[in-house]
């Protein structure tokens, strides 16, 4: 476990420095790889996230709040974003990480809300974005990173090297 927490600069949700350099070397020509910003809101992040489920009409006061929110959450919450050659958000994923009592004081990742434009799907974005959640994973020191997903999207995470464990349940309140 490294805990390369890192110190985030003020307008990144989190540390530059828990972004993967393999991931992006691995990138296509031009793209790039940081944490969410709090002027993402001006560059496309949530249009990319209506490829996923209804986003609803997001003010930009109401992106700025949620994304202080998730800054003043002790290290919870890593939203990244994967930008095209022209500072266009195209893709992004998050990792949440929960602090647990059992195994010893245990940090477990959740990832959750991965999505890619839908004119950019196919160019192993989606891979790259787990990979990179995987990096931050393993270096704030989870002991395993788990999700849901539709049967849908089983065959891509089992390409990123997931495995079916458990079922989901949900109360929809
Ligand atoms: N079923 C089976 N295999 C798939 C699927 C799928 N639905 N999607 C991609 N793959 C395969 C690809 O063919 C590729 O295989 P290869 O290595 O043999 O070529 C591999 O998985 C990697 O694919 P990428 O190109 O990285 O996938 P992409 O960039 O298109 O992103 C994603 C995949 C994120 C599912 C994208 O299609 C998307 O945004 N969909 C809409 C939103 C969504 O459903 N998000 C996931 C919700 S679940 C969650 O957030 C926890």
């Amino acid at each position: 476990m490294a805990h390369t927490n890192g110190t985030a600069p003020p307008d990144s949700l989190f540390s530059p420095s828990l972004i993967s350099p393999q991931v992006s070397s691995a990138l296509p020509s031009g793209y790039t790889i940081r944490p969410l910003e709090r002027s993402d809101f001006d560059h496309g992040f949530l249009d990319v996230l209506r490829v996923l489920t209804h986003v609803g009409q997001v003010t930009k006061d109401e992106f700025e709040n949620r994304f202080d929110e998730m800054k003043a959450g002790a290290g919870g919450y890593h939203v990244l974003v994967i930008l095209d050659g022209d500072a266009k958000i195209v893709g992004t994923g998050a990792l949440i990480v929960e602090r647990k009592f059992i195994h010893h004081l245990g940090l477990v990742g959740h990832i959750e809300d991965i999505a890619v434009a839908k004119d950019q799907q196919g160019k192993k974005l989606g891979l790259r974005i787990i990979q990179a959640l995987d990096y931050v994973a393993e270096n704030v020191g989870c002991y395993k990173t788990i999700l849901d997903c539709s049967e849908a999207n089983e065959g891509f995470y089992v390409k990123c090297g997931f495995k079916r464990a458990g079922l989901e349940m949900a109360h929809y309140y």
